[in-house]
């Protein structure tokens, strides 16, 4: 999979793309993600990528052009899916970041300042957010996105960790997990992980799961 990210400030992204799993996804050639300066595209001779509202107010905006024809370099060579991150999106959820996950070629572009040329949402297919808050820019839920939907990328967790039994799935926050050792400074595992016994083990597991969602998430068992 081919991720092209859109953006003011590449220079964010280094040490989120090059670390952990991210990192060893690129290694393996699962994923491969790229930033792009906007600003490179830009035909104004001071380089300039953002300008005044028309109306009037506060903050810059980023222009259409120099937009575009990044846009326009990122899809030459074929069609992409291209996700806008803004506060107005819809909210990102599991099921956003698997059908992302299944796509060839993703365009993330970051928006920043008071937003962007509403003209460029003629070539954005789906706008997308990372929660209910504004941030000062896209870049951070451009990274948010990519870590969320390369765990859906097969072959990116590898057999050590799995998407199937982990927090939102099925609408439940996940299980209290314990490692060694069963007894820490008077602290212990609870008894019946130590059991063997699967089935009573899925079943402890599954009230667990429920009593969180009931304490902390309540909202999520009314969905
Ligand atoms: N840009 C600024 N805030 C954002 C948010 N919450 N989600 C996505 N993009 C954003």
């Amino acid at each position: 999979m081919k991720i092209d990210i859109l953006t003011l400030f590449p220079e964010m992204f280094t040490g989120v793309l090059s670390a952990s799993i991210l990192g060893r996804a690129a290694a393996a050639d699962l994923l491969t993600v790229e930033t792009h300066n906007i600003r490179d595209y830009s035909t104004d001779k001071h380089r300039k990528a953002d300008d005044y509202p028309f109306g009037g107010g506060a903050g810059l905006v980023m222009m259409a052009q120099p937009i575009f024809d990044c846009m326009a370099a990122m899809t030459g060579e074929g069609p992409a899916h291209r996700v806008l991150l803004t506060p107005r999106g819809a909210p990102l959820c599991p099921d956003i970041a698997k059908r992302l996950a299944n796509e060839e070629h993703l365009v993330l572009l970051c928006g920043h300042y008071e937003g962007v040329d509403e003209r460029v949402m003629t070539i954005i297919d789906e706008e997308v957010s990372i929660g209910d808050y504004v941030l000062t820019g896209g870049e951070l839920p451009a990274m948010v996105l990519v870590d969320c939907l390369a765990r859906f990328v097969p072959g990116v967790l590898g057999g050590e960790m799995s998407t199937e039994e982990e927090s939102f799935v099925n609408d439940l926050l996940e299980y209290p997990q314990y490692t060694r050792p069963a007894d820490f400074r008077g602290l212990q595992v609870p008894e019946i992980l130590l059991s063997g016994h699967h089935a009573n083990i899925q079943a402890w597991r599954r009230s667990q799961a429920e009593e969180k969602t009931r304490q902390i998430r309540p909202d999520l068992l009314y969905k």
